[in-house]
């Protein structure tokens, strides 16, 4: 028996084949396996990718599974999905994707957010957990209604990402509670769909699918999907989370006071808790977490995002202009050549679409206090690393003023956090003690799976075999130089956004 889960991110589509006997991943695979899915932008700010695509890479990444694992993926018994948050698919009546999906990044709704938020009233969005509908879920499908309705006319379901994922798998359209309320569809108060909101909007409630539990079956897999991906039809479709839900839950920050990290694309510090925390100008979010029952087990996930993390470092590497780039590793070793502070350069790293952080302002990305006499690429690389570590700790300070405790991070070895300037950096500024744990969201997707398909009988077998790499501690001695670099980004930051340049 084996549970497979797929982690369809911004960047590439990545699968992981679990033996829930020995809770250890047996195969895994990435899909483009060398480069990374790119995301369109037809109008400054936009971000869209067809769905198609994220099918095709799930398929890609099957196929590797099938080459590389020494099992019969016939004996997956399950399967779980996690997929980037936010994001809108429409479909038609028979399934037809009608438009490209707005992604998470993209900021064409922020305006139709924001009106939305003053006139349904901040204090009353915040209390019913809708955030500041932003550029969430809902305020992307208004802009579709007000901007193509021709399109908007031909809906039969409008869904996120993952749920669309499942449909192509299942046939079956649905979608999770804390999926909608990250979307800001659902409402806490009621516990149900957010009406207010849509009725605000002018949006029919009848568009959203039927609702499912996060860990349960969602649907079996369709002989069609089965065919494709050469899986046995009738597997079922067990588990379904947004991916940062998804890392914490991945790393078992499910309690509250637990707090996990991921420096993917974006960068987002998650702290879990069983009252719904809010920020007066929902510059961080709160969701349901995967866990959360209503009056029984509360459980909420209060996330800070940095649009622009791995997304900078991978600009770096595509257009540092060496004929062959360096690879990934190269550069965290070149950028730990320069001295803490990068002597003085700074880098803005919030070239990715509107900043929630920043009352979801989009300042772009730029660089500060260049020396030609002084700098070289080494510099360029730190301050990068450097820039995005500061990012996060500007929304960890947010977080810590709503008192969330913010002490113990938990982190996948993955992504930024393999790079040891980054992980300092980010232990001494944050003041926080990071825990490398060697897993990552294709793999939490497979534990989700067990849990939902029941072949775990409690969470505690869900996370047998889950490895603490090491833990990163503050280095005390460089408190003071990350402290003074810091406050120099951060006055260059003011300094941009009191003298806007919008992107
Ligand atoms: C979280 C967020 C991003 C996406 C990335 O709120 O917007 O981290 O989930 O896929």
């Amino acid at each position: 028996m084996m549970l497979l889960g797929y982690d369809v991110g911004s960047s590439a589509i990545k699968a992981a084949l679990l033996d829930p006997e020995s809770g250890t991943v047996v195969a895994s695979a990435r899909s483009p396996s060398d480069t990374e899915m790119t995301m369109e932008t037809p109008n400054p700010g936009w971000a869209e990718q067809p769905p198609s695509r994220w099918w095709r890479h799930i398929q890609n990444a099957t196929d590797a599974l099938h080459q590389t694992a020494d099992r019969d993926l016939a004996s997956v018994s399950a399967i779980g999905l996690t997929y980037q948050m936010h994001g809108l698919v429409l479909v038609d009546d028979t399934h037809e994707v009608l438009r490209p999906a707005i992604i998470w990044c993209d900021s064409r709704a922020v305006d139709i957010g924001r009106a939305a938020f003053e006139a349904l009233g901040q204090e009353w969005c915040l209390q019913h957990l809708l955030n500041s509908p932003g550029n969430f879920t809902a305020s992307k499908l208004a802009w579709v209604k007000r901007n193509e309705p021709e399109v908007y006319s031909r809906i039969h379901k409008a869904m996120l990402p993952g749920d669309y994922v499942a449909l192509k798998l299942t046939g079956d359209v649905c979608t999770t509670p804390s999926g909608l309320s990250e979307g800001t569809l659902w409402d806490v108060t009621s516990d149900a769909l957010a009406t207010d909101l849509l009725d605000h909007y002018g949006l029919d409630p009848t568009l959203w699918p039927t609702v499912v539990p996060t860990f349960a079956e969602q649907g079996t897999l369709s002989r069609a999907a089965a065919d494709t991906l050469g899986l046995s039809p009738g597997t079922p479709v067990t588990y379904r989370a947004g991916d940062q839900p998804n890392n914490a839950f991945s790393l078992n920050a499910l309690e509250p006071g637990d707090m996990a990290a991921t420096a993917g694309t974006s960068g987002v510090v998650y702290g879990v808790d069983d009252t719904p925390r809010y920020d007066e100008q929902s510059r961080v979010n709160t969701f349901l977490h995967v866990n959360h029952k209503p009056n029984t087990q509360p459980r909420y996930g209060t996330l800070m995002c940095v649009n622009g993390t791995g997304i900078l470092n991978r600009w770096l590497h595509d257009n540092m202009g060496t004929e062959a780039p360096l690879s990934y590793d190269a550069m965290n070793e070149e950028a730990a050549e320069a001295p803490l502070g990068a002597e003085g350069l700074s880098v803005l790293p919030f070239g990715n679409g509107a900043e929630r952080t920043l009352d979801n302002r989009s300042p772009g990305a730029s660089i500060h206090g260049l020396n030609f006499n002084v700098h070289d690429r080494t510099h360029l690389l730190r301050a990068s690393q450097e820039g995005i570590v500061f990012a996060l700790r500007y929304g960890i300070d947010i977080m810590s003023e709503m008192g969330l405790p913010v002490e113990t991070v938990r982190a996948a070895h993955a992504n930024m956090f393999r790079s040891p300037v980054f992980r300092t950096a980010f232990a001494t500024i944050t003041g926080t003690t990071v825990e490398l744990i060697r897993t990552d969201g294709a793999e939490g997707a497979a534990r989700g799976a067990g849990l939902g398909a029941d072949v775990f009988d409690t969470r505690r077998d869900a996370f047998e075999g889950l490895e603490r790499i090491s833990t990163v501690e503050p280095k005390s001695a460089q408190v003071d130089a990350y402290t003074d670099a810091y406050e120099r980004w951060k006055s260059r930051l003011d300094h941009q956004l009191t003298h806007p340049l919008e992107t």
